[in-house]
């Protein structure tokens, strides 16, 4: 949780970012691919929309679902300290009010009383001019004196509205992660340090939301709160930031298009000590794209404060008690979508035609390998589908007669299919495939019976961002 009240790191453009912007990629084309290949639309569209609220299709799904997925590999099968765990949306209204997001998750919100009427977060507004009067920067009317607006969406359980009903979908996944200490504790046998892993839908009523699913008012979290001993906290801070930026670059986002950035002391939220932002080169400039933080033992005691139950540890061996420290990766679904997105997007020409290709690293692109019959005819079709029915039990595979050749690899280079398989007439005499790589556009011949084992290889062999024409 940035510190709602001192200005939001994450504002593009904002005094924090380096308003450095990657020319070729525009968000415009980003949304255009998105809803031409169907990977991301506006929420009830047929309504005419609803702002800030999007929904994935088919390919959308898949490849934010191999986003997490990866985040999930690299926090449990690749490390054996982090355990997950999948709490409730809804939780004890109390747990707002420890977490301290009932009284401070709030920005300030100024309200044009000129002919536009529009609202504006007067933090934001400040970043360009911190001194003296503020007027609304689209109709330059005047503006209304800031008041808090809380974040949080509320709502109540049970059929009528009352006092004590009232619920809030919840700001941030940490707080489900936080009242379940004890009992990953107890059944997870573990010790600090250890980690607990979440993802999940967290929900943030934004003043200003923009940049596509950049900012939206419901998106998804994949958090890890990692409790250790007091004196770790900060080699521990160290280690996370460094295996966080791997992480991204492992997946294959340009290092350069990447940089950590510590927040100032105004910015540190009530309850951290140390935090830094994981900042992506979008389209609009550098904004954040993680936040790792320094907790310290903020939300333990606040929680121990208002439950009456005590979350500290006693170690086992030295009998030491304390209350342990929380390190804090946590990560959007939604913007890391968007940010490989961004990073794969590439346009070149090829043979005299342009083509769009999104260079995404195999195990994130949502469908791996395109069986292809060359032509519709001389039994290619046939063979091309017995192809695709064994392989896409192995992997996420697609199958496509539809159009001339060169428009079905087109299709699959806009959504990143990594390989396309062509059946051709030599297919039809010696059981070989083409095998196309979508990124160097080389062709390889291999026996058909091959096809599973050589794709699931190169699915795990480790990859090279490739060059990109633009970028
Ligand atoms: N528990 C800490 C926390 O929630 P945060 O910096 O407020 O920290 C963490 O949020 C991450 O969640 C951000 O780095 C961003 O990726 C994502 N995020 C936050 N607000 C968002 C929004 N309105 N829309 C999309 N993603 C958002």
């Amino acid at each position: 949780m940035a510190n709602r009240t001192k200005g939001r790191p994450d504002h593009p453009g904002g005094r924090y970012s380096v308003p450095r912007v990657s020319e070729a990629v525009s968000m415009e084309k980003i949304v255009a691919l998105c809803k031409r290949r169907g990977f991301i639309f506006q929420s009830s569209e047929i309504y005419g929309g609803m702002a800030s609220v999007y929904d994935y299709g088919h390919y959308g799904a898949l490849l934010k679902g191999n986003v997490k997925a990866e985040w999930w590999r690299s926090v449990l099968q690749e490390r054996d300290d982090v355990v997950a765990l999948d709490a409730a949306i809804l939780m004890h209204p109390r747990t707002w009010e420890a977490s301290g997001h009932l009284a401070g998750f709030t920005d300030p919100l100024v309200q044009c009383l000129g002919e536009c009427k529009k609202r504006w977060r007067e933090d934001h507004l400040r970043e360009d001019r911190p001194e003296g009067e503020l007027r609304c920067p689209q109709c330059g009317g005047e503006l209304t004196a800031p008041r808090q607006f809380n974040l949080m969406f509320e709502t109540h359980v049970g059929p009528v509205a009352e006092e004590g009903s009232t619920v809030y979908l919840r700001p941030e996944t940490a707080q489900g992660i936080f009242v379940n200490f004890k009992n990953v504790l107890q059944f997870a046998r573990k010790k600090p340090p250890f980690g607990i892993a979440q993802v999940g839908k967290a929900f943030r009523n934004e003043i200003t939301t923009q940049s596509f699913i950049f900012r939206t008012y419901e998106f998804e979290q994949m958090e890890i709160e990692f409790f250790v001993p007091p004196a770790e906290a900060e080699s521990w801070h160290q280690r996370w930031m460094e295996d966080r930026m791997r992480w991204y670059t492992d997946l294959g986002l340009r290092p350069d298009h990447l940089q950590l950035r510590p927040h100032g002391t105004d910015e540190l939220s009530h309850y951290s000590s140390a935090t830094s932002d994981i900042e992506y080169l979008f389209p609009m400039g550098w904004s954040e794209l993680e936040g790792i933080a320094n907790r310290g033992d903020f939300d333990l005691t606040q929680h121990a404060e208002y439950s009456g139950e005590k979350m500290d540890f006693v170690d086992p061996g030295s009998g030491e008690r304390y209350v342990p420290h929380v390190i804090e990766p946590s990560a959007g679904a939604d913007r890391g979508t968007l940010a490989f997105m961004v990073d794969a997007y590439d346009e070149e020409e090829v043979e005299g035609r342009e083509r769009v290709v999104l260079r995404l690293h195999p195990r994130l692109a949502p469908v791996k390998a395109a069986v292809l019959p060359l032509v519709n005819k001389d039994g290619q079709p046939e063979k091309a589908r017995a192809i695709y029915e064994e392989l896409r039990r192995r992997i996420p595979a697609e199958f496509d007669t539809g159009g001339s050749i060169g428009k079905r690899y087109r299709r699959q280079d806009e959504i990143g299919t990594p390989w396309g398989v062509t059946v051709d007439h030599q297919t039809m005499e010696d059981d070989t495939v083409t095998l196309r790589d979508r990124d160097s556009l080389g062709q390889t011949r291999i026996a058909a019976g091959e096809l599973v084992a050589e794709l699931a290889r190169r699915l795990h062999d480790p990859w090279t961002t490739p060059k990109l024409t633009t970028g």
